[in-house]
């Protein structure tokens, strides 16, 4: 069904990001796992492979725009297109109520689930417009629960970038949110 396609995942070595590139593997996709845990993320691929698809890790921390440019730069260099991207990486930062977070994490969680989101989609959608197709996947969260202050502002933050992208975007390209219920991790 995917064959031809294009994917990448960001925080495709482990958890929901492992599970959508053997998936998109699986359908046919050419897939990016894109990590800054290179062990875990060659299992990812090697995982990928097993279902007869196709994956390859690329180094990319996603905090860094210059390392998410390059990871865009090279789906386009070694396959010629960009046809799918699951904006997965994230992390939960800390526990504790507002009063008590700390700022440093507060940023630290701010620039990994939204800001990262932010500069995916200026460099795919700079990929995907000029052929006017493509599909982005934004992943948020439902988690709102007290003590996870900075989580949730990032998540309603990915909510709205992605309603402006879907805006913007009108019909040629699809960008849209999935909003996991916590679950618990499986390793594999
Ligand atoms: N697990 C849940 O219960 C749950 C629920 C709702 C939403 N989510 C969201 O789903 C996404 C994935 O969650 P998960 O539980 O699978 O996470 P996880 O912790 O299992 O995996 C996160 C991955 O992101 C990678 N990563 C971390 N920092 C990175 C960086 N700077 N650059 C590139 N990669 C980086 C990690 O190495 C790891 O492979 C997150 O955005 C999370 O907020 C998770």
């Amino acid at each position: 069904m995917l064959h031809d396609k294009v994917a990448l995942v960001t925080g495709g070595a482990l958890g929901i990001g492992r599970a959508a590139a053997v998936t998109l593997a699986g359908h046919g996709a050419t897939v990016l796992v894109a990590d800054i845990d290179a062990a875990e993320g060659e299992k990812t691929c090697a995982l990928a492979e097993a279902t007869g698809g196709h994956a390859e890790f690329v180094h990319c921390d996603v905090t860094d725009p210059t390392s998410v440019a390059a990871l865009v730069g090279t789906a386009v260099e070694r396959h010629g297109r960009l046809d799918c991207a699951v904006n997965n990486a994230g992390t939960e930062g800390v526990i504790a109520d507002i009063v008590d977070y700390p700022i440093e994490t507060f940023d630290r969680v701010l620039a990994l689930n939204l800001r990262a989101v932010f500069t995916y989609l200026q460099q795919e959608l700079a990929v995907m417009v000029p052929r006017g197709c493509g599909s982005v996947v934004n992943v948020s969260s439902i988690a709102g629960f007290a003590g996870f202050s900075a989580y949730n502002a990032s998540k309603h933050g990915v909510v709205g970038l992605t309603r402006t992208a879907a805006l913007e975007m009108r019909r040629q390209v699809c960008a849209s949110t999935r909003s996991p219920p916590a679950s618990a991790r499986p390793r594999w």
